[in-house]
């Protein structure tokens, strides 16, 4: 098994891979999507025998201050493991091995939506903590699976925010 960066062919690896490993086409056509609007800041995928069995992609968000101020960093997801392979820590390698790479990049921060029992593993907490919510999630119904993790540099300074994930989510 290994994990490596996306490749062109693998397109139909992982379309089918998220059709399986969530209930509805949504996942799979947002994905065609961010690729298709140059917003897959960085998809990888694990493989397995020459098979594609996890993907997980971070794409660009935006958080716009109550200030006036956009701060720049990346959203996690979608991620999945084909249901076959999930709990053999397939998931965990993936992720991990996307934000040891952001970080290298110098990317600042990173939010997702989640299961917090899942994320908290890999430092994830509530973004409610940063004064930070989801654009999505007006009233605050999803506050609990909204998180975030501090890549680089100062956490944040607690300056209300409310993040934008790219317009591709938003067609789907
Ligand atoms: C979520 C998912 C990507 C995890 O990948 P995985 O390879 O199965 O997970 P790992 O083997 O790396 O980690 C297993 C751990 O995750 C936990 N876990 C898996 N899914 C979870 C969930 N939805 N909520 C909480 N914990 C979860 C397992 O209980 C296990 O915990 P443990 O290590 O304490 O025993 C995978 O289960 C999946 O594709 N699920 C369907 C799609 C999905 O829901 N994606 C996430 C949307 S936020």
């Amino acid at each position: 098994m290994q994990i490596r960066a996306f490749e062109a062919g693998d397109e139909a690896g992982i379309d089918g891979l998220l059709k399986a490993a969530f209930p509805g086409p949504g996942e799979a056509r947002l994905v065609t999507a961010l690729r298709a609007a140059d917003a897959d800041t960085l998809e990888l995928v694990a493989e397995d025998h020459g098979r594609i069995v996890g993907t997980v992609m971070f794409s660009p968000v935006t958080a716009r201050t109550a200030d006036g101020e956009d701060v720049f960093g990346v959203g996690l997801g979608p991620v999945a493991v084909t249901p076959a392979h999930q709990s053999r820590g397939i998931g965990v390698a993936m992720i991990e091995a996307g934000l040891d790479y952001l970080t290298t990049l110098g990317v600042p921060w990173c939010v997702l939506l989640g299961e917090p029992d899942y994320y908290a593993r890999f430092g994830f907490v509530p973004a409610a903590t940063w004064n930070w919510s989801w654009a999505g999630d007006p009233d605050g119904h999803f506050a609990s699976a909204f998180q975030v993790k501090a890549l680089n540099g100062a956490p944040a300074d607690g300056r209300v925010a409310v993040a934008h994930y790219h317009a591709a989510f938003l067609g789907v």
